[in-house]
């Protein structure tokens, strides 16, 4: 692979940046060599009830996986989030609200977000939500999503947010295994212009669950069923609520938030993060990582049911007292500019968002972009998926201006906040490069067959990292062999990523995409085992087995293959029936783009099927299908290939 260009930061951008490229090297050195010190030292930017006397307390061991950060310290989010602001920036804007509807914002200060979040929490109280309780959000993206769970954290009751994209079924499996003891959603989600029915989703979900308390938000005000003693309307609860409400004495060991997140085999499972050290990890990579100043405005385009929204739409920026930017539509409503105009609009400092939407409106060309004032641009960022050297280009030139430092974070669910990005005042980036790992980040590339380090500096394998982080997820929520078996079986001593990497000759790393059977789809995680299982709960499946494929908008697409039942007609009204199905059950993000139905699959003697030979197929790649003898009947690859050749 050839080298690929390099860009460094402007001498204008590196002398007001947080961290130039000598500052960067110290700060590395010392929170490798000395963890304590480094992290101890960084804690002091939170506000603590109890300042921690005990930094870290971590083992890779695997039989004994334990994840403990500032034990003793004792602390509450919301305060510092909200609270620690009010002295010096009250009527600053904490949440710009950028609706939907282009002609409808809301700003909100710190003030304002402080009675918000404090009345909210009454709420909790008042429903009979105590420290400790899951509380289900499944929200548009409106400002009350963000007061919802700061008022979690307010009591002490831990979140776990769902996807408003996800269906009923979906939804109902998060609330039981998280054992909810409340669900919070909206009427209805406007997204695109048109709303997705919410609460009739939540209706369909306790089908399954049983009746769970529901608190509903009136965003459109349109007519929802609401039960008699199980729903509850939210701004009458609000009017009555009291705006004060004590903040929880929270350890920095317990639990903050659940996410669910698919992995190669098995449910999601609920990503457990806890308070202390998840926060300091989050605040700290939002002002370095996007080199936040006072008074910029930063404007993430995640949503709040995936990571991202929890760390950098909320948790990383309000902790440092920014403004951040939330948005509730889609990048193409009304039209394709809308991203720019909001830029524009709002004057925004930092913009970070997925390839997905990069690759989906550089489909329009500059014309869009050049419609709008971009001046105000100062760091773009990246996430989710690997970025291809054509969208960066793009973003760098057309959006950027080639003035902007392009961030390309690389992080996870399970990590809490970025673990590999450029520091845009220290590196000189690469497109389509994570570069170098953040402070306190030690990662490792092993060869996958031996497990061993790789020490040359050119190098590909898999990612692993060497040490714990303050951020790193504790457990799986009520599994903890299933923490340690995902993550630190394959490879002993380390904290497998799942990710494949390579580290080029100036030592700096290239996210090479999954190792699993986790396929990653317009950014969305997505376990192929889910998607599987959802097409053999269809009566007329016999078996399925799914994987990923590259696709030129959405990274990868979603190929299946399908055995129906002995007897059961392979026909076109059935694929589509399938695809709709899959849609159904998971969710649009789900929605398979190819079903090849295979009357056989190859499996090994064994009944393994053999998902190498399956992807090669779906990548039309026939000359490198490898080693057939192993299979049990080698004769199904020909059908397969026929097939799809056929198609
Ligand atoms: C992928 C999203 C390449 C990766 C924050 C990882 C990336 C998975 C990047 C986690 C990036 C995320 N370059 N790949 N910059 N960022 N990924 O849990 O495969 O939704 O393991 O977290 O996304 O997805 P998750």
């Amino acid at each position: 692979m050839t080298e690929a260009k390099i860009h460094p930061p402007s001498a204008e951008f590196v002398k007001h940046a947080h961290i130039d490229a000598a500052k960067y090297d110290e700060m590395y050195a010392r929170s490798v060599d000395d963890p304590e010190g480094f992290w101890g030292e960084a804690a002091e930017r939170l506000d603590w009830f109890r300042k921690p006397t005990k930094v870290k307390n971590t083992t890779f061991d695997y039989h004994n996986v334990s994840i403990k950060w500032f034990e003793d310290g004792e602390l509450n989010v919301s305060v510092n989030c909200v609270d620690r602001h009010l002295a010096t920036r009250g009527d600053q804007v904490a949440i710009i609200w950028e609706a939907d509807d282009p002609n409808v914002t809301r700003h909100i200060t710190y003030k304002e977000l402080a009675v918000n979040v404090n009345k909210f929490a009454n709420i909790y109280h008042e429903l009979g939500v105590k420290r400790g309780d899951r509380v289900v959000l499944y929200m548009p993206m409106i400002p009350e999503a963000a007061y919802a769970m700061l008022a979690c954290t307010r009591i002490g009751a831990v979140h776990s947010i769902v996807f408003a994209g996800f269906s009923p079924e979906a939804l109902a499996s998060r609330v039981n295994d998280s054992k909810a003891a409340l669900i919070v959603t909206a009427d209805e989600a406007p997204r695109g212009g048109r709303n997705t029915p919410l609460k009739a989703n939540v209706d369909k979900a306790r089908e399954i669950t049983g009746p769970v308390k529901t608190l509903v938000v009136e965003r459109t005000g349109g007519d929802v069923h609401m039960e008699e003693g199980v729903d509850i309307g939210y701004t009458a609860m609000f009017e009555k609520a009291s705006d004060t409400c004590e903040p929880e004495v929270m350890n920095a060991e317990d639990p903050l938030f659940i996410l669910y997140t698919s992995g190669s085999t098995g449910t999601p499972k609920g990503v457990l993060h806890t308070t202390g050290g998840y926060l300091l990890f989050a605040a700290i990579t939002h002002e370095y990582t996007f080199d936040y100043h006072d008074g910029d405005i930063y404007w993430c385009t995640a949503d709040v049911g995936w990571v991202t929204g929890h760390s950098y739409i909320v948790y990383g920026p309000l902790a440092n007292g920014a403004t951040t930017l939330m948005f509730e539509g889609v990048p193409t409503y009304p039209d394709v500019g809308r991203f720019w105009q909001v830029i524009e609009k709002h004057k925004v400092n930092q913009f970070y968002t997925a390839p997905t939407a990069i690759r989906a409106l550089m489909r329009h060309g500059p014309e869009p972009v050049e419609r709008y004032d971009m001046s105000s641009l100062k760091v773009l960022g990246s996430v989710g998926e690997p970025i291809n050297p054509e969208a960066w280009e793009w973003y760098n030139e057309v959006v950027g201006k080639g003035k902007c430092p392009i961030v390309d974070t690389w992080w996870q669910t399970e990590t809490g906040g970025h673990m590999m990005t450029p520091l845009p005042g220290a590196h000189a980036t690469k497109p389509g490069a994570a570069m170098k790992p953040f402070f306190g980040v030690q990662p490792v590339v092993l060869d996958a067959t031996t497990g061993k380090e790789i020490d040359e500096t050119e190098c590909e394998g898999v990612l692993c990292i060497k040490d714990s982080w303050p951020g790193q997820m504790r457990t799986v929520f009520g599994n903890h062999e299933r923490f340690i078996n995902t993550y630190f079986q394959d490879y002993k001593g380390y904290y497998f990523s799942g990710d494949g990497c390579r580290r080029d000759a100036d030592g700096d790393y290239w996210i090479t995409g999954r190792v699993d059977d986790v396929i990653n789809v317009s950014g969305h995680r997505m376990g192929t085992a889910e998607v599987e299982s959802a097409l053999v709960a269809h009566a007329k499946v016999a078996e399925a087995a799914v994987v990923g494929f590259p696709h030129a908008l959405k990274g990868q697409g979603i190929y299946c293959y399908v055995t129906l039942m002995e007897g059961v007609p392979y026909t076109d009204e059935l694929r589509d029936e399938l695809v709709g199905w899959v849609r159904k059950e998971i969710g649009p993000i789900a929605k398979p783009d190819f079903i090849q139905w295979a009357p056989g699959l190859p499996k090994t003697r064994s009944g393994k099927i053999m998902r190498r030979i399956l992807r090669k197929i779906a990548e039309n790649d026939f000359g490198a299908l490898g080693d057939t003898s192993t299979l049990a009947d080698p004769g199904v690859v020909d059908d397969l290939i026929d097939n799809r050749m056929n198609k």
